[in-house]
C-alpha cells in the first residue's frame, strides 16, 4: 500500500494539465483502480487482519484523495493567476469614447406639437394605418368617384375598400364616431401615411401628418383656428413669427384655408427657403363641413368645429434647416448630426 501511495505521489509530479490528473484519479481511486483493488483482497482475511487491513486502507485512500485534490486546486490556482496576470487592465489608458444618441428630429418637432397642443387641452390619439375606405374618403365627405381621390392616389391593399391611409384626416370621423356625437372634442393625432409618389427631395411615398380636430357646441369660428395657429406656430418657430391664412379647397373644410407662417430666415423679406414670397405654407385646414358633422354623427346645426392638418416632416425641415426630406428616413450619421444647425440663408 506505501508503495502505491509512493507511485501516486511520483507520477502527479509529472501531471500537467486537468485531464491527465482525472485519469491518475481514475487510475487509482477509480472503481477498477488500484486501490479499489486493494479492497477485493478483503476476503481473503481473518476478522482481525481485516480490522488492521481495512483500517490502513482507508488510510491511504483519504491520503491518495487529498494528494489529488490538492493538486487540483494548485492547478486551478495557477490556471487563475494565468488569466488575470493576461488580463489585467491598464486603467491608466484613455477610455474608449461613446458617443451618446440623439432623439430624431421629426419625433422631437412631433412631441414638441404634442405638448403644446395638451397644455390647451387637447388628446392625442393614435389611428391605424391600415385605412378603410370609409374613413379615408367617404365620411370625409369624398365619395367615390371623386375627383380629388386622384391627387391622393394611394397603396389599395384589398380591392379598393382596404387602403394604406394617404392622410390622418381619417381620424376625425373615427373620433367623432366614437364619441356618439355627444361630446365635444379637442384631438390631434400623428401618424404615418402613404401616397403613390415619386420620392425626391420634397416627397415621399411615406410622410408623417399631424392632425387636429375640435368640435364643440360654443361658437366655434375661423378666429378660433387662426388664434391656435398663431400659437403653434410661435411656439415652433419663435415669438416675432406672424400667420396669415390664404383661401383654399378641401373637401371636409368650408371655408378651407392654407395656413402660412412668415419666414423664419428672412422675416419676410423674401430669400430662397420662402422663394422670395416671404411666406411659408406649413398645411391646411378649415371649418369642419356640415355634411362630415352630419354623418359621423354631429349634428351641424347645433355643432360646429376646426381642423388642421401639418406636414411633420416639413416643419421639421423648416425649424432644423433639412433640404431633403429623404434625409429623415436613411441612417447616415453624417447627415443625422447637421440636424441640430439652422440654414443661414
Ligand atoms: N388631409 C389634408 C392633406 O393631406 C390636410 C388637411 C387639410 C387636413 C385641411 C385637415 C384640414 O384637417 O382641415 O392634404
Amino acid at each position: 500500500m506505501e508503495e502505491l501511495l509512493k507511485s501516486l505521489e511520483e507520477k502527479i509530479v509529472n501531471v500537467t494539465n486537468i485531464n491527465e490528473l482525472n485519469e491518475l484519479k481514475a487510475e487509482y481511486l477509480g472503481k477498477k483502480g488500484s486501490i479499489s483493488a486493494l479492497s477485493s483482497k478483503m476476503g481473503e482475511l481473518s476478522i482481525e487482519e481485516k480490522k488492521t487491513y481495512g483500517m490502513k486502507l482507508n488510510e491511504i485512500r483519504t491520503k491518495a484523495e487529498s494528494l489529488i485534490e490538492e493538486k487540483r486546486k494548485a492547478m486551478e490556482k495557477a490556471i487563475l493567476d494565468e488569466k488575470l496576470a493576461k488580463e489585467s487592465i491598464d486603467i491608466s489608458l484613455p477610455a474608449t469614447k461613446v458617443t451618446a444618441g440623439s432623439p430624431n428630429i421629426l419625433e422631437k418637432v412631433i412631441e414638441e406639437v404634442e405638448e403644446l397642443f395638451m397644455s390647451m387641452g387637447y388628446d392625442v390619439v393614435d389611428g391605424p394605418e391600415v385605412e378603410e375606405d370609409r374613413y379615408n374618403f367617404e365620411l370625409l365627405n369624398i365619395p367615390k368617384g371623386h375627383a380629388a381621390r386622384d391627387a391622393q392616389d394611394t397603396f389599395y391593399l384589398k380591392d379598393d375598400e382596404i387602403l394604406l391611409r394617404s392622410q390622418t384626416s381619417g381620424v376625425q370621423a373615427r373620433v367623432m364616431l366614437a364619441h356618439e356625437g355627444k361630446e365635444p372634442i379637442r384631438m390631434i393625432c400623428p401618424g404615418k401615411t402613404y401616397r403613390r409618389d415619386d420620392d425626391d427631395a420634397t416627397h415621399s411615398h411615406q410622410f408623417m401628418q399631424i392632425e387636429g380636430l375640435l368640435v364643440d357646441t360654443e361658437d366655434i369660428s375661423l378666429c378660433d383656428l387662426k388664434g391656435t395657429f398663431e400659437t403653434a406656430a410661435k411656439k415652433l418657430f419663435g415669438n416675432d413669427t406672424t400667420t396669415r391664412f390664404r383661401p383654399s379647397y378641401y373637401q371636409f373644410t368650408e371655408p378651407s384655408v392654407e395656413m402660412d407662417i412668415s419666414c423664419f430666415n428672412c422675416k419676410g423679406k423674401g430669400c430662397n427657403i420662402c422663394k422670395q414670397t416671404g411666406w411659408i405654407t406649413v398645411g391646411g385646414a378649415g371649418m369642419v363641413h356640415p355634411n362630415v358633422l352630419n354623418m359621423c354623427g354631429y349634428d351641424a346645426n347645433k355643432w360646429h368645429g376646426f381642423a388642421f392638418g401639418f406636414g411633420a416632416e416639413r416643419l421639421a425641415m423648416l425649424k432644423y434647416g433639412v433640404n431633403d426630406l429623404r434625409a429623415f428616413y436613411n441612417v447616415d450619421l453624417r447627415e443625422v448630426k447637421n440636424f441640430d444647425r439652422r440654414e443661414e440663408n
